[in-house]
Order: C-alpha cells, then structure tokens, then sequence
C-alpha cells in the first residue's frame, strides 16, 4: 500500500481480534539464537518488523522459515555468520539486539549501529555496557560494534534508565553466561516477562523478570521451544482510541487484562466505557472525549507506544490537555500533521499543550513512524470528509492487516498502490 484514503465520520462498530506482540516477538526471535535445536513460535503477526527480523536471522545463517499462519521454526542449532549487515539493522533497531546471542554462542559478533529516528536519538550505550559487565571485549568504528569473548561471565549491571531493549538484550545474553548476572533498574515492560517466559522453557534460569532486578544464572546450553506469543497490547490501544475517536462500541479480542490497565484507567478518564475480562476489552462512546494530562513513563506507567494516539483523541476533546513525553526527546512529530487537519496543539521540547477542537477536517497527511501513523490513521476516522495518508512503510512495519480490521468495523477507507511485495508469513 503507498497511500491511504479515509474518509472520516463512521462510527466504529463490531469486533476485532488482537495479533500477536510485535516487540515481543522481536525479542523472542533474537532469544531463540541461543538454543542449540529448533524453536517454533506461534502467534506470529505478518508485519514488515518480523520479516526484517526473519531477514536478519537468515544472514546469521540461521534457519529460519514461516510454514502456516502465524507459525515461524527456528533453527539455531548452527550459526554461519557473525555480522548483523547494516542495511538490516538501519531498517529496524530491534535487530541490534541479536548481537548479544551471537556473542554468547560464538565468542564474537558485529553488528551494525542502529540510526537514530524520528523519535529520538535511541543511543545504544547502556546495551554496550551491559555485554562489557559480562566480559566482553567491545570495540567500536566504521558503525558497527565488534564484541568478542573467551566466555561470558555473570556480572551486575546497572541501567540508567529502565530500558526495555537493554533489558532483554542483558536477559538473553546473559542465559549462557558462567555465573549470576544482577541487572539493577531493569525495565518491566509485559514484553520482558514474555521473553524470561520463553527462554526459561529454553533451559534457562532466570528470576524476577517484570521487577526493576532480574537475575539469571547462566547455563551452559539451552534447547529449542515451542512457544505462543502474547497479543499486542499497543494494538489493542490502538483501536481502543479508534473506538473512542468515533464514539463507537468496539470489542477488542484476545487482550490480557494487566497489559492494557495503563491506558483503560486513561480511556475513563476520557469519558470512554471500558469493560474489560479475562480475554476481552469493550470500548465504547457516545460523547466527545473529556480533556485530560498524560504523562508517559516506563511500565506500569502510561505507555509511550500510546502516546501519539492519545493526542489524536485529545485534540477533539471537550478542553485542553497537557502531554508530557518522559521516554523519547521528540516523539511529537505527527503534531504538525494533526494541526493540517484543524487540531490546536503546541508543542515546546517535550511537552505538547491540546487544545481540544470540535472536529477535525480531512486533509493530506505523511507518517513519519509506526506509532504517529497510527495515530494520523485514528484522527482521520472522526475527521470531517476525506484523508490521504502517505508514509504506510511506517504503519505496516507494526500493524497486522490494520485496513481490513478498521473496514470491518465500519470504517470507510480504500488504499492505492500495491500490497508491498513481502514473503507471507501467514499462508
Ligand atoms: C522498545 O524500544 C520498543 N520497541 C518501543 O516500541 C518502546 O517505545 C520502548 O521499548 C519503550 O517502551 C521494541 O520493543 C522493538 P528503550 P527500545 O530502550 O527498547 C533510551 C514501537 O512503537 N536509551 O526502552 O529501543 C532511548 O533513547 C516501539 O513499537 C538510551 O538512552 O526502548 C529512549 O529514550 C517504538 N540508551 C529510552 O531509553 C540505550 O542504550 C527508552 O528506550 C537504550 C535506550
């Protein structure tokens, strides 16, 4: 798809079902480099990221193949290669984080630096120092990392800022170390119990993933697994704001109920009725969003993957609101697209103030990332006639399907251009 045309003013109606963690199976695929057998995740969603990473791990030499919907088998068991090649790891910084594994499995890796992007600098410096605590030998020019070892061994490491990624890239890498690793000011992002889940069915051993300390004591070997992803809890807000947007009634399936309590407290907050149990989220709206502050922060905290698409709900709330971005240095790029489209916000270093407009007016908008995308797409289905969205690269990368989902709730759009030519993980 190249382009998007919307058309806004449907209520959102019906339901949809939750696809698999995009970052979570990011993650995982990089943990499966680590088991000397083969490894099958199930749950899989068919999105640009997961194909980079399919691509990444193939370079590596690792066998890697999607044999039914949502069903890809990985097979580590040999590893041919060393190098992450830069054009990989410049199209998705997740891939960065296979350096670690390869590491732990081979004494040496290189691997590209990622690019920053539209959201912020995202420096590697604390991923660095996690392998140097465990041993590593870490050289750095010409933009890539070169790490080598003679043995991994169990260290403490402390991250400034409870990154996710540095999390889980200090998690797995540490499986195969010899002896205990502390990581102190770990993240808690669901993301990282996920993958402890899943590396702990691998052999390792490791404890207290979800709390700000995970330990692991390292093994000598770890097997394959057969393991069923998470849904996506970033999806799930996503056509919750959706639902909101329209004032409509939306059922979104296949959720866990502890991943999306950070933004339902916030739905209500806004007005929305959300009715959530054990699989199951309700979103529904017969009124405009009430305003309101948002401050995002790492997990339990509000999720900064929501913030864009908050923003977009806010900007047609009754009122003024305040967003405040804790985790990216400027992730307020899709501010001026709003403000394309009639919405009052100024937005000054971290900080975007919302002046809740009535409505929106359709206009021709760019995504610049995944998340403000997202969001473009949600302020265009309450929008005042007809939106154009070009920049989709971005929005595929992390949404499964999300056109044909939105159609069948009611929402009028159509896409120009072809279906991107992309191996079909879901046959
Ligand atoms: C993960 O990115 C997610 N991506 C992001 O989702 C998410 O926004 C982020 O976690 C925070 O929850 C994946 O899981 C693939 P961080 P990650 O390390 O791990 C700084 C989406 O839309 N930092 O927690 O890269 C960094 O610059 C994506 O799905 C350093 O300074 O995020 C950022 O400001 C976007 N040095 C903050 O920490 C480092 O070495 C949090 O980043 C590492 C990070």
């Amino acid at each position: 798809m190249e382009k998007l045309f919307l058309t806004g003013g449907a209520r959102l109606e019906g339901t949809v079902v939750s696809s698999g963690s995009k970052n979570s199976t990011l993650a995982v695929m990089a943990g499966a480099i680590l088991a000397e057998g083969e490894t099958i995740l199930r749950n899989v969603p068919a999105i640009g990221d997961v194909q980079t990473m399919m691509d990444m791990l193939r370079a590596l030499g690792v066998k890697c193949e999607a044999t039914s919907p949502g069903v890809v088998h990985i097979d580590a068991t040999e590893i041919e290669a060393t190098e992450a090649p830069y054009e990989l790891v410049k199209r998705m910084r997740a891939s960065f984080c296979v350096l670690g594994p390869v590491l732990a499995r081979k004494g040496y890796a290189r691997v590209a630096m990622p690019g920053g992007c539209d959201i912020g600098a995202r420096p590697i410096e604390f991923h660095v120092r996690g392998v140097q605590a465990l041993g590593a030998y870490v050289n750095m020019e010409h933009g890539f990392v070169e790490a080598e070892c003679s043995g991994l061994k169990g260290g403490e490491v402390y991250l400034n800022f409870p990154s996710a990624g540095a999390t889980q890239h200090v998690m797995t890498t540490a499986c195969l170390a010899e002896g205990t690793t502390v990581i102190h000011n770990a993240a808690m992002e669901p993301e990282i119990v996920e993958l402890a889940a899943m590396l702990t069915k691998m052999g390792a051993c490791i404890e207290g993933a979800g709390t700000t300390t995970v330990r692991v004591h390292g093994v000598k070997h770890l097997h394959g697994t057969d393991f069923n992803l998470v849904s996506d809890r970033m999806e799930a807000g996503t056509f919750a704001v959706a639902a909101a947007i329209t004032q409509g009634d939306v059922r979104i399936e296949n959720i866990r109920p502890d991943h999306v309590e950070p933004f339902v407290l916030k739905l209500r907050e806004i007005g929305a009725v959300v009715d959530v149990d054990d699989h199951t989220m309700r979103v529904r709206s017969n009124a405009r969003p009430v305003a309101t502050d948002i401050m995002t922060m790492p997990h339990p905290g509000f999720p900064t993957d929501l913030q864009q698409l908050f923003a977009a709900l806010l900007s047609v709330a009754d009122g003024s609101s305040v967003v405040v971005e804790n985790v990216y240095e400027r992730r307020f790029k899709y501010v001026n697209e709003l403000v394309r489209m009639g919405a009052e916000i100024k937005q000054d270093g971290r900080t975007a103030m919302i002046g809740g407009v009535p409505k929106l007016t359709g206009a021709q908008v760019t995504a610049s990332d995944l998340r403000g995308g997202a969001a473009l797409i949600c302020a265009a289905l309450c929008a005042e006639g007809e939106t154009e969205i070009s920049g989709l690269e971005h929005i595929e990368r992390g949404y499964e399907n999300i056109t044909d989902k939105l159609k069948s709730l009611g929402a009028e759009m159509y896409a120009l251009g072809e279906d991107r030519e992309r191996e079909n993980i879901c046959v």
